[in-house]
């Protein structure tokens, strides 16, 4: 079974959660596609009305629009449910996300849901974040040199850049670093980040997601977030 059809699989499980009168987040990525194609689907038919998606990057305001999706910009009020992709999910359900690019408007949207579904492929789960990706990074493009130099105190970091060689311009024209790192406290690693001048935001996703469907050639595999008072990496 490929990839494309597994991404597919959990992205129409996770749909499965959206009921009429929902206002919900949509996700960017290869994998949150299918869950919006398969909402303007089920809307279409007829299955499902009045839901109200918010997107979490222009690409998927498009495709939502396209399909026939009535979409609202962010506003301070609580979404039923988001569905995204994540490119790195651990036991506890913390994650990295935001090699497409999407990182701050995906976080904005999602911690304003009372449930976060994560999509993704059986290649998805990690021991621990940072163990097979990089971490994206929003920064302003005023004094990136001076940004990414400030960054090295905490790996190694790498601006991501097009095809043709010129920086990533993100949806609110900022810029993407990926930073290697080697530490497993990423709580700290988080605070650190956010605290450095002309980091807008990081990747990783603490404590946000409740619920994880995750792919497998045999099947899809519900992992809910444990209720827990210890924060990340405590046990360690
Ligand atoms: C977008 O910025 C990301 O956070 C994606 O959700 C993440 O990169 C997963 O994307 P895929 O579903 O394409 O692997």
């Amino acid at each position: 079974m490929n990839l494309e059809s597994l991404k597919q699989q959990a992205a129409q499980q996770a749909v499965g959660y959206i009921k009429s009168g929902m206002r919900v987040g949509l996700g960017t990525g290869s994998t949150s596609k299918y869950a919006i194609l398969e909402l303007g689907r089920l809307l279409a038919a007829g299955e499902l009305h009045s839901v109200v998606g918010v997107a979490t990057s222009q690409a998927s305001q498009d495709l939502a629009v396209s399909l026939g999706i009535s979409m609202e910009p962010l506003d301070p009020g609580i979404l039923d449910l988001a569905i995204d992709g994540a490119d790195e999910i651990d036991p506890h359900l913390n994650l990295i996300k935001g090699l497409g690019g999407a990182l701050l408007r995906e976080k904005m949207v999602e911690v304003q849901a009372k449930e976060l579904i994560i999509i993704a492929d059986h290649l998805k789960p990690v021991d621990f974040l940072g163990q097979k990706t990089p971490l994206p990074i929003e920064v302003v493009p005023f004094g990136l040199e001076g940004t990414m130099l400030r960054l090295t105190d905490y790996g190694t970091p790498e601006l991501r850049l097009e095809v043709d060689g010129r920086p990533y311009l993100t949806d609110n024209g900022n810029h993407i670093c990926h930073l290697r790192f080697d530490t497993k406290d990423v709580v700290s690693l988080e605070r650190q980040l956010k605290g450095t001048l002309g980091v807008v935001e990081t990747g990783f996703f603490l404590g946000m997601a409740t619920l994880a469907l995750i792919a497998t050639p045999e099947g899809v595999v519900e992992r809910r977030r444990k209720p827990s008072k210890k924060m990340y990496g405590e046990d360690k």
